[in-house]
């Protein structure tokens, strides 16, 4: 059996027992076997390994999880990025041009784009990521949305509900009745995750509880794009039937918070359905950001995510989105970096990822910076050193 040291680490985030919030621990080391976290402790008396990595008195934190991204497309909406920075409003109407393209797209192309996209997410920390499908709006495109994604993370998402696609929009019963039917059986092979775009323009919130409760039926887990660009009924529906993820949350009345604490668990650990927060997306469509604090004063459980797509937040870095929910959202730096590993692990039902304790995956990023605080601190700034994905460096 091989193992590594990672060793001399600085500052070690590890989101369990340590220091504050994090669980942070100082001058420490992590023991890696068989891809899974065999030990911590201090540096001074790390057990001998095959392999070492001098992380220089660098910190080390787990590697983020970005629990929510749509990395399955073709083509670009930059034209329609430099009109909404002139002034234009987002719609998410642009989500059918993307279709367009994407139904167009050659399989390779598609894979091409996914793996463009994951080693940019990669490279900046990231070591889980949720890929949806939902730019292909048919049975076949869907399908093979979330075969491509399959060759790519195991927390792939069923998104056939992303909007009416054009040729059903004046039959939206019908094209409920596509996704629940035909669709769902050529895509829930694939998936793990169901979600819908519950919003005025996508689906409403019966449509969307039928067909998130087809998905559930067929063994999916529940995930749901809520109240984001108004307020509306995503955020209870999601508590409804038990997701566990609202995402955006960017437009919420007292009763879906109070909804979402209704969730809590009794043990005093957050809350079993998660708000996670997309603030590339508020930053790329020019909106107000989502009300963070109020969310975690309230006792909620929040993620953050990058929600990487070519329309409303063509980015793939973590590191952005913790300096984002940092400096616009009154995040704290260490709020902000447990959100973007162990929020997004809980916001995808995971307890083996986010974390850096004894039998996690040896998922591990080295910074190149003596502290998680430079992740919002130095915003822009490359500071990803090592990434360790399954304790295998990359
Ligand atoms: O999460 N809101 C719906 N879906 C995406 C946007 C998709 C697009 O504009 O292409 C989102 O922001
Ligand atoms: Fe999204």
């Amino acid at each position: 059996m091989s193992s590594l040291l990672v060793d001399n680490i600085g500052e070690l985030v590890t989101n369990g027992a340590g220091e504050g919030p994090l669980g942070i621990r100082r001058n420490a080391a992590v023991l890696v076997e068989e891809g899974r976290v065999a030990w911590v402790g201090p540096s001074a008396y790390a057990p001998a390994a095959d392999r070492r990595v001098d992380a220089g008195g660098a910190a080390v934190l787990p590697g983020f999880v970005d629990s929510h991204a749509h990395l399955v497309f073709a083509g670009d909406r930059a034209a329609e990025f430099a009109a909404r920075m002139a002034g234009q409003p987002y719609t998410g109407g642009g989500i059918r041009t993307t279709v367009g393209a994407t139904r167009a797209a050659t399989d390779d192309e598609l894979r091409a784009t996914v793996r463009r996209l994951r080693g940019e997410a990669l490279r900046q920390g990231t070591t889980t990521i949720e890929i949806k499908s939902g730019y292909g709006l048919t049975v076949a495109d869907e399908a093979r949305s979330l075969r491509i994604a399959g060759e790519t993370s195991t927390e792939t998402t069923f998104l056939g509900a992303h909007v009416v696609p054009a040729e059903y929009a004046d039959r939206p019963d019908d094209y409920v009745g596509l996704v629940c039917g035909p669709m769902l059986a050529a895509a829930a092979p694939y998936a793990k995750w169901i979600d819908v775009f519950c919003e005025r323009g996508a689906f409403d919130v019966d449509h969307a509880r039928a067909i998130l409760a087809c998905g559930q039926a067929a063994g999916l887990g529940v995930r749901v794009h809520a109240n984001q660009l108004g307020p509306g009924p995503g955020v209870q529906l999601g508590v409804e039937l038990g997701a566990a993820s609202v995402d955006h949350c960017t437009h919420l009345s007292d009763a879906d918070v109070a909804a979402l604490v209704g969730t809590a668990h009794s043990d005093g650990s957050g809350t079993r359905t998660v708000a996670t927060l997309l603030p590339g997306a508020e930053f790329s469509t020019r909106s107000p950001y989502p009300d963070a604090r109020r969310l975690l004063d309230a006792g909620v459980t929040v993620a953050l995510a990058t929600d990487c797509n070519p329309g409303s937040s063509y980015t793939s870095s973590m590191p952005f989105c913790v300096a984002l929910a940092v400096r616009e959202m009154r995040m704290t730096p260490a709020e902000a970096v447990w959100a973007a590993t162990a929020g997004g692990a809980r916001a995808l039902r995971r307890d083996d990822i986010g974390v850096l304790t004894p039998g996690a995956r040896a998922d591990l990023v080295v910074l190149d910076a003596p502290s998680y605080l430079h992740l919002a601190y130095r915003p822009g700034v490359p500071l990803i050193r090592k990434v360790l994905l399954n304790g295998v460096p990359q």
